[in-house]
């Protein structure tokens, strides 16, 4: 039989993984995988603000670089990340300025990056994981971008980012907000009033960091009710932590879940990719949790085949 291709069955969607550095080239096996499966790319840590403005002024394209180079010799798309985060931030950012500075600081971090790759990337994470988890006593997260902006924080990242490039995909991405909730109530209604005040927005990513078998049963109608707003909608970073052993009970209903998430993004027509946190269970951010469609050899887990159903309508 032919090998499966996910890349290929995904169409007209993209199939994405995070994409890290510190593993391509280095792992010929992740390198494999990661050069045959995938149409979509995110840097796992390569375009965080610690990572590619250190200090201020001075950026280092040299790793986010290398996954924008990988993926065009693969014929794949980039998602950048992020630039809007509480997480992640020297500090040069996150202590010592002004608002004034820190608004400069902003706009020149955007600009400069957005202009190194103009052409190259399709969507960007303008803002990443500013919704509070404490909705609806609070609308958006306490850091130093709502410290110091309030509720202008958000809006600002994404008019800056439309200022400098009309081409990539401006998303909010958030976790929490899959199903339908406190959480994504907040974020609908953030949403809504930015396209009713015209700040620039295109697109809503869904992390979807789950655990086995509490998939949100209101994921497909979340993601519609976002849809029907006019954006695109995108799964980003998925991973479904086992949170106990690897047996095949286990490893069953992990493909079951696989298959929920990436069934929904199919059911959903402007549901345009769905991007793994990660390739295989051994360079996972959750390091015990086998979270992943392959596991540590590199072989395909039940869940890489549950998801090849879902692309395919089966
Ligand atoms: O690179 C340094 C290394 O020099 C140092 O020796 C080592 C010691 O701890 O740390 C290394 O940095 C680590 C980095 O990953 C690269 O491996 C950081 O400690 C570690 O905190 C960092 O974790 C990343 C995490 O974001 C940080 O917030 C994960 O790899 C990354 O998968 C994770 O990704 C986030 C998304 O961006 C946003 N949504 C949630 C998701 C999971 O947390």
């Amino acid at each position: 039989p032919s090998p499966i291709i996910l890349r290929n069955l995904a169409v007209p969607r993209f199939f994405g993984a995070a994409a890290n550095t510190t593993f391509l080239y280095h792992d010929v096996n992740y390198t494999e995988v990661i050069s045959t499966q995938f149409s979509i790319f995110t840097p796992e840590n390569e375009m965080k603000w610690e990572n590619i403005e250190p200090e201020q002024g001075i950026f280092d394209f040299s790793a986010p670089d290398e996954i924008v180079h990988f993926a065009e010799s693969v014929d794949a798309k980039v998602r950048g990340h992020n630039f809007m985060w509480g997480n992640q931030l020297p500090a040069w950012v996150n202590t010592s300025l002004s608002a004034t500075e820190l608004d400069r600081a902003l706009e020149n971090h955007i600009t400069t990056i957005m202009n190194h790759y103009r052409g190259k990337l399709y969507a960007w994470d303008v803002i990443n994981e500013m919704i509070s988890d404490n909705a609806p006593n609070e609308t958006f997260k306490d850091n130093i971008w709502t410290q110091k902006f309030g509720e202008e924080a958000m809006p600002k990242a994404l008019t800056y980012a439309r200022a400098v490039d009309k081409q990539p995909k401006l998303y909010i991405n958030d976790y929490g907000t899959e199903g339908i909730n406190a959480k994504s109530d907040a974020l609908y209604s953030v949403v809504s009033s930015f396209l009713k005040d015209g700040v620039a927005v295109d697109a809503i990513g869904f992390q979807c960091h789950f655990t086995l078998n509490q998939i949100p049963d209101t994921l497909a109608r979340n993601l519609q009710r976002f849809a029907d707003l006019g954006l695109d909608v995108a799964i980003t970073e998925l991973d479904i932590n086992l949170d106990g052993p690897a047996n095949a009970t286990a490893l069953a209903q992990q493909a079951q879940d696989y298959w929920t998430v990436v069934n929904a993004c199919v059911q959903t027509n402007r549901c345009v990719s769905v991007t793994v946190w990660g390739v295989s269970d051994d360079h996972s951010w959750i390091p015990n949790g086998e979270v992943l469609p392959w596991n540590a050899e590199k072989q395909p887990k039940p869940a890489f085949y549950a998801i090849a159903d879902a692309f395919e309508g089966k």
